[in-house]
């Protein structure tokens, strides 16, 4: 789908196709803006009409679509609804872009053009955001409806500004698709082999991949993520991209560390059956670094940052490992594996403890659909945040507002902490039977060697069951945005 963005001139009344014009809401009724006014005047009032006979207010989503109207080249004008002024809000233009490519995308409409009314840049993420499908699976004529809008317009009076502006965004939504293809993928076709193979295409964005297999990562005495793959026939592989985009190549890097289990069936501790399917997606905290990674080489961002994903399956086998099993780690600690399900957090451990011994990071973020409890506290709105640091988490929250990947900061400590002590290991991988996502969260913080560190559990928010103004329903990319606003507002140079 081609996305430009133009200067809104005086004729646009001949624009054909299709025709998004704009109204808002005001006291007892509505308000059209002028493009609306114009076309409703070329159309002999046939807008105001199918305004009126379908109870349009203006209000904020509203829409009215006007089919073959006379008097104009357009083959169909759809009225928008942007509410009060506030309506114009980068967010809600984005929601404005989704909603129309949503409501238009199979029309058997070629072209779109959106008329003034909306933060063009924005409603043009909307676009490109909400016109993703996972389709590729697809091969009978039943499934494969074709998209038919091929070319999708903005015009606007700030054309060059929001050029400007939408050629980030593109970068951003890049990302936000890689994270989303990744997730989608099933875990015969993405395995750590072929993940790893996906990362090393982003070389041609200027980012430095370097890859650490089984043999390295036991000279590293990494046993912690080793244990998790141990009954897999696929190799575990930690990935490694980095960016260096500040004018100081050495100044300290940014980190960023993901969880990326392609497929968790729970080991030995085997998962029930309904619903393990889902448990495909258990590599959401890796895509958003991966896609973070993305997005920042692809806008050339100013800033050092590393991106650190251990890619894993974890299997059920004659060579997996036992509930009960001890293993070391990189940071020698001792770790008790009582139940291999709670594998999250021995793949993060090794990661983290990598992390800082070889970069030294500013900070250090990991991302990881780590638990269930996560999203019995939080529900699929939020991501849980944990962290040593009420700065970045400040700068976080702030960050997920502004793109709408919100964060809610829960709380550690030492009474949680002492609930993951072993009988016969420095300790264990799970707590209680409360307070599950605080205590895998305080696991991690075990491997944190004092630097700035928030870990986001974004179990909830990686897939969803039903599709939004952005996203078609499965995964959100979440987590990329987010990343990438945290840096671009307050990292880079
Ligand atoms: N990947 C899961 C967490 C998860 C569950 C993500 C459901 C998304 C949806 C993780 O590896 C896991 O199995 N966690 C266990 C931990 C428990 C064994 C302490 C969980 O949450 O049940
Ligand atoms: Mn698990
Ligand atoms: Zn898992």
């Amino acid at each position: 789908m081609k996305i430009s963005i133009k200067e809104l001139s005086n004729n646009y009344l001949n624009t054909e196709g299709a025709v998004v014009v704009f109204a808002i809401n005001i006291e007892g009724g509505y308000e059209f803006q002028k493009p609306a006014l114009e076309f409703n005047k070329k159309t002999n009032g046939a807008l105001l009409n199918a305004a009126n006979l379908s109870k349009f207010q203006g209000k904020y989503g509203q829409m009215v679509e006007l089919l073959a109207p006379n008097g104009v080249a357009a083959s169909r004008i759809i009225l928008f609804g942007l509410g009060d002024l506030d309506g114009l809000t980068p967010l809600n233009s984005e929601h404005v872009g989704g909603k129309v490519i949503n409501k238009i995308m199979y029309s058997g409409e070629k072209n779109v053009t959106f008329v003034g009314g909306v933060v063009a840049a924005n409603a043009a993420l909307g676009v490109r955001l909400r016109s993703y499908k996972f389709d590729k699976y697809y091969t009978t004529e039943k499934n494969l409806k074709k998209k038919s809008v091929h070319s999708v317009t903005f015009l606007t009076v700030d054309a060059d500004l929001s050029n400007n502006t939408f050629s980030d965004l593109d970068k951003i939504a890049d990302g936000v698709i890689m994270a989303r293809d990744l997730v989608s993928e099933p875990g015969n076709i993405l395995y750590p082999e072929s993940y790893a193979e996906q990362i090393k295409e982003l070389k041609n964005l200027g980012l430095e991949i370097e890859i650490l297999d089984e043999d390295i990562m036991e000279e590293l005495g990494m046993e912690s993520i080793l244990g998790v793959g141990q009954g897999s026939s696929s190799e575990t592989l930690i990935v490694i991209m980095k960016w260096y985009g500040s004018k100081d190549k050495k100044a300290q890097p940014l980190a960023l560390v993901g969880k990326g289990v392609t497929f968790d069936t729970g080991g030995i501790s085997l998962k029930p059956g309904p619903g393990m399917g889902d448990m495909k997606f258990d590599m959401g905290g890796s895509a958003a670094v991966v896609g973070a990674m993305k997005a920042i080489a692809g806008r050339k961002a100013k800033a050092n940052v590393i991106g650190i994903v251990g890619l894993v399956e974890n299997m059920p086998s004659g060579t997996a490992q036992r509930p009960g099993d001890v293993v070391s780690s990189m940071s020698g600690q001792t770790i008790e594996v009582l139940n291999t399900d709670a594998e999250g957090r021995l793949v993060l451990a090794d990661c983290l403890w990598y992390c800082q011994e070889k970069y030294n990071p500013k900070f250090m973020i990991d991302l990881a659909t780590l638990t269930g409890a996560i999203m019995v506290a939080l529900g699929q709105e939020y991501a849980g945040i944990f962290s040593n640091d009420d700065k970045l988490c400040e700068q976080l929250c702030v960050a997920g507002k502004t793109v709408d990947e919100p964060v809610w900061r829960m709380p550690i400590g030492e009474a949680y902490d002492k609930q993951i002590d072993s009988d016969i290991a420095d300790m264990k991988n799970i707590g209680g039977k409360f307070a599950g996502s605080i205590t895998a969260a305080q696991f991690l913080q075990r491997f944190v060697n004092g630097v700035p560190w928030v870990h986001i559990d974004m179990a909830g928010t990686a897939w969803k069951q039903n599709s939004s103004n952005i996203a078609e329903k499965g995964a959100t990319g979440y987590g990329v945005r987010l990343l990438d606003q945290l840096i671009r507002d307050n990292y880079e140079d």
